[in-house]
């Protein structure tokens, strides 16, 4: 599976996003990740479905939502109404997160499912006919510019052996205190999506670091 790279615009700055989006871009930046938090499920809040359309406009990169709320199947449907591709709710969200993501197949979106620091590998099983990727949260979600949960590459590496038995088609994304320095150990671990806020969006030149993180993913 080929690496991809998936900056998440919570690190990017608000005031001029556009042209944050534009420089990476031209980086080659293969996705754009959203993360929607309400104040709720993580202690922070950050945006909706309408900042993802806005990212319609501004960028032709599919999106991921990684839903970091409580109700996620009150906003599936308005995330893929926006043109969100790839939405990944918490496996920690509910008692039925069957449901929640059959919700997003039903209405024409991909499924992925997220798994916290603490959730073992074992807990995808339950909807892993439904889903196309895991997203690996590698640090505790709800905020930009923690530090790497250092757990997180063995974690990787588990999962990787138990899609291949399960499906091996599912990707792995890493999501959290992704660098320059890590990538390429991530990489190894196998993992295939890579999520980088901050290494990408704090950079001096984002365009550059877009570059510099891809060729150390590959
Ligand atoms: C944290 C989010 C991450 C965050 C990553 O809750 O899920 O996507 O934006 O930011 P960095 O790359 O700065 O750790
Ligand atoms: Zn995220």
């Amino acid at each position: 599976m080929k690496p991809l790279l998936t900056p998440s615009i919570l690190a990017a700055n608000f005031a001029h996003l556009e042209e944050d989006i534009r420089a990476a871009e031209r980086g080659g930046s293969d996705y754009f990740h959203l993360d929607i938090m309400d104040g709720h499920f993580v202690p922070n809040i950050s945006f909706g479905p309408w900042v993802a359309k806005q990212m319609k406009k501004i960028t032709d990169r599919p999106l991921d939502a990684h839903l970091m709320i409580t109700n996620p199947r009150e906003y599936i449907p308005k995330f893929i109404d926006a043109g969100v591709e790839l939405i990944y709710p918490h496996i920690e969200g509910s008692y039925d997160i069957y449901r929640t993501v059959q919700m997003i197949v039903d209405h024409g979106g991909r499924a992925g499912i997220t798994l916290n620091p603490a959730t073992p590998v074992e807990s995808v099983e339950g909807v892993i006919d439904l889903i196309d990727s895991v997203l690996i949260m590698s640090v505790c979600p709800g905020f930009g510019g923690q530090q790497f949960i250092p757990s997180s590459t063995s974690k990787i590496t588990k999962l990787r052996t138990l899609l291949d038995e399960l499906k091996p088609s599912v990707r792995i994304a890493v999501d959290g205190g992704v660098t320059l320095e890590n990538i390429g150990n991530l990489r190894k671990a196998g993992a295939d999506f890579f999520i980088a806020g901050s290494a990408v969006f704090k950079a001096l030149d984002i365009e550059q670091r877009v570059r510099d993180l891809k060729k150390a993913m590959e």
